[in-house]
């Protein structure tokens, strides 16, 4: 692949090679000298047009340990609030020579958009309601290790499905493994017609956990509500925020995960997301490095393959 836009363009094996690789990587990163120059020369640009602390600061380190040059642009203070457009920012960085683009954009399809400009590589950093490729890879890297398998695993997807690219990327990607999904939220946070993606559909807690391996908790995503039906917290975590009652269900050894940010006492209990003997947030995020210098190494080598014509 060129550019990482999505899980829809990966094919299983892919995802396994990723991962293989990013075992590699969490070996490395917990030792003393986390260095490989695996991108020494090149040029790693991150623009991140919505705010992230999780994903940029694991972009930065991973492209930082990995020895590429590495500039993360500060968006509040760039041109784009003159009035420049998207793609005349995209076409100026790329008057630059990067090698490898990460982007973050509010709006559903903007760093597909963008990729189609530039010479260099692209990373999806999370666009819209649409694909966080990275974020399902690092989920799927924590799960493997935790459950020693990545397939016939029942993961429950629980809360604003509607609005998240997290759900979706991991969607898809657990599909692709074979795993058996199921997507718990009111029927306000639920898309219309999502179980033509291969997935089941659960509006009640009770039912939808029950027998989970893995037990994922998403936030309310207020800022894509657009002024429409958002629920009261106090009721919502009544009915669909996870505590010990309703972790119960779930199978005695099921993991609990959240990509974060997270809102404790709205979607999840802040005892579960701190009970090490259940939570594997914290393994998330370390996966998210490990994960990110495995996609970049991946690209870097389609990049030294192809002549410099082609990328002049
Ligand atoms: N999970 C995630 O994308 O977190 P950030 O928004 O902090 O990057």
């Amino acid at each position: 692949q060129r550019h990482l836009l999505g899980i829809e363009a990966l094919r299983p094996d892919e995802i396994t090679t990723l991962l293989d690789l990013a075992d590699k990587y969490v070996t490395l990163n917990r030792s003393r000298n986390k260095r490989s120059g695996i991108l020494s020369g090149l040029t790693q640009v991150n623009m991140f047009f919505e705010n992230s602390t999780r994903t940029q600061a694991s972009f930065e380190l991973a492209g930082k340990r990995l020895g590429a040059d590495v500039m993360s642009m500060a968006m509040a203070a760039s041109s784009i609030k003159k009035g420049e457009t998207l793609v005349d920012t995209a076409l100026t960085l790329n008057a630059m020579h990067p090698d490898l683009l990460v982007v973050r954009h509010p709006n559903s399809g903007a760093v597909d958009l963008l990729s189609q400009k530039v010479n260099c590589a692209v990373i999806n950093a999370g666009d819209g309601r649409h694909e966080h490729p990275t974020q399902a890879l690092l989920d799927a890297l924590t799960i493997r290790r935790a459950k020693g398998r990545l397939h016939r695993l029942t993961v429950a997807i629980c809360g604003d499905i509607a609005h998240s690219r997290v759900a979706r990327s991991n969607l898809l990607l657990l599909h692709k493994m074979e795993n058996r999904v199921r997507l718990i939220g009111p029927p306000t946070l639920m898309p219309a017609g999502i179980e033509a993606f291969g997935v089941e559909v659960y509006h009640d807690m009770a039912e939808g956990l029950r027998d989970a391996d893995v037990v994922m908790m998403l936030r309310l995503q207020k800022e894509r509500m657009d002024g429409g039906f958002i629920p009261s917290e106090r009721e919502y975590f009544y009915r669909y925020g996870l505590d010990a009652e309703k972790l119960a269900l779930a199978r005695d050894d099921a993991i609990v995960m959240h990509p974060g940010p997270m809102n404790r006492g709205v979607e999840i209990d802040g005892t579960i997301a701190d009970d090490i003997n259940r939570s594997v947030i914290q393994e998330q995020v370390e996966m998210g490095v490990a994960v990110r210098m495995a996609a970049m190494d991946l690209l870097s080598r389609n990049l030294r393959a192809r002549p410099t014509e082609v990328m002049a």
